[in-house]
């Protein structure tokens, strides 16, 4: 059965995280973005009502929430603001790993942390010279005696400068490719540096910074799943996550659309609102049908998740089509404004700066294509760990 409605708990998710983002975030989001503030308040206090770590599990004190869950969620933070939701969410990436990965013990040692404090947690993937091409990284760990030694440096990690541990993929086997990298749990401490904060063009309240790590030591029990299968943990972690990216992007799209549409009925050209402009009314027509179509991609391939089915290819499908949708319909949303558009006394253009990341970060649109291409010319059976829960 095939069945969009949400359930009266879905709905009361998702009214709880919109007033959040109407009251707590909304009213302040251009002021954060015009200064790029780090905003601690906001991450406090939604620590506080429940919407960070929404997925850890209920065993280590987690709320539980399922991937669905999750997009709903997203989806209303991010029309707040999407640099907001960025920095709430990225323990969602970052511990996505580690239950993956962790062994008992170690999962219930850091899920307890998040949850008992609004705590950060940063997730370590991308070197200067190794984006999309993962396997290129640098990053190194030599295993002594019960110990890791980690050096390298990892940039554009969300939440950099103040999280509190973090998930550093490294070559534990450089000769070997994509087969020697290993993942470790690495938490703070003064071998930790950060190097840069970025500015950036948008979701200016989120932190993006430069992190190297200077011989700094990991009890090997803090290696994630087997060491060498640091990649493939890695592709399984963003095939989690990419559902929600795809859900903040349907965020930022709605919030332009829905200022273009009261904006289109205020604003009158040759004698009447412009949103009687036939011109007008097609550009509102192809954004309304962007963000409904991003919607579903990202909750189709949330849902699989909940099903314990994998969705490798939704997840593109959904992460690529919702990315560029948001650029697209933000890009019209400041046409239909006209030059206000352009003007930072008029809201769209931060939406339009926000949603250019989208296309960016966790895999760019060209890479999602890349996987669309290959999961449909040449599908691969990827055996999973049956753990697989995170
Ligand atoms: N699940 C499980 N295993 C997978 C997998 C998946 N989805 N995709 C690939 N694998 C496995 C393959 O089966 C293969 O396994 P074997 O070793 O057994 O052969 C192995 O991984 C290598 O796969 P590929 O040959 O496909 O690897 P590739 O080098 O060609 O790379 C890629 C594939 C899709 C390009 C990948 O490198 C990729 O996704 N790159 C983008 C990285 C990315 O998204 N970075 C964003 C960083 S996170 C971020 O943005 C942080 C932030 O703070 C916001």
């Amino acid at each position: 059965m095939v069945d969009f409605s949400l359930t009266d708990e879905q709905k009361n998710l998702r009214e709880l995280a919109h007033d959040f983002a109407a009251r707590e975030i909304r009213p302040v989001a251009w002021e954060l973005d015009r200064d790029s503030t780090w905003p601690q308040a906001i991450i406090d206090k939604a620590h506080e009502v429940g919407l960070m770590n929404t997925h850890l599990p209920e065993q280590y004190g987690g709320p539980g929430l399922d991937y669905l869950d999750g997009c709903i969620i997203e989806e209303e933070l991010s029309w707040g603001c999407s640099g907001v939701q960025t920095s709430l969410g990225a323990n969602g990436l970052a511990s996505a790993p580690v239950m993956l990965g962790g062994s008992e013990d170690v999962k219930r040692e850091f899920a307890e942390e998040l949850v008992a404090e609004p705590k950060l947690a940063s997730f370590c993937l991308t070197e200067p010279d190794a984006g999309s091409d993962v396997s290129g990284m640098r990053t190194r760990a030599v295993r002594k005696g019960d110990k890791y030694v980690i050096n390298g440096s990892k940039c554009f990690i969300t939440n950099g400068s103040y999280a509190d541990w973090f998930v550093v993929y490294a070559k534990t086997d450089p000769e070997a490719g994509h087969r020697g990298i290993s993942a470790f749990l690495v938490r703070r401490d003064d071998t930790v540096i950060v190097d840069k904060k970025e500015d950036k063009l948008g979701q200016r309240a989120s932190n993006t910074a430069t992190i190297t790590f200077n011989e700094t030591e990991v009890d090997a029990r803090y290696l994630l799943g087997e060491e060498n299968k640091g990649f493939k943990l890695a592709m399984m972690v963003l095939d989690r996550t990419r559902p929600g990216v795809a859900a903040m992007a349907t965020g930022i799209a709605r919030a332009a659309f829905e200022f273009a549409c009261d904006y289109s009925k205020e604003r009158v050209q040759f004698g009447v609102p412009i949103a009687m402009h036939q011109a007008i009314q097609f550009m509102i027509a192809d954004m309304a049908t962007k963000v409904h179509l991003s919607r579903l991609a990202a909750w189709n391939s949330a849902v699989l998740l909940d099903q314990g089915k994998r969705n490798t290819l939704e997840s593109s499908h959904a992460k690529r089509f919702a990315a560029d949708s948001a650029m697209e319909v933000t890009t019209d949303a400041v046409q239909v404004y006209g030059g206000y558009g352009f003007i930072k006394d008029y809201p769209v253009e931060k939406l339009m700066r926000d949603a250019k990341i989208m296309q960016l970060y966790e895999g760019t649109s060209q890479i999602q294509r890349l996987v669309i291409a290959r999961e449909t010319l040449l599908p691969r059976r990827i055996e999973e760990p049956a753990t697989a829960t995170a």
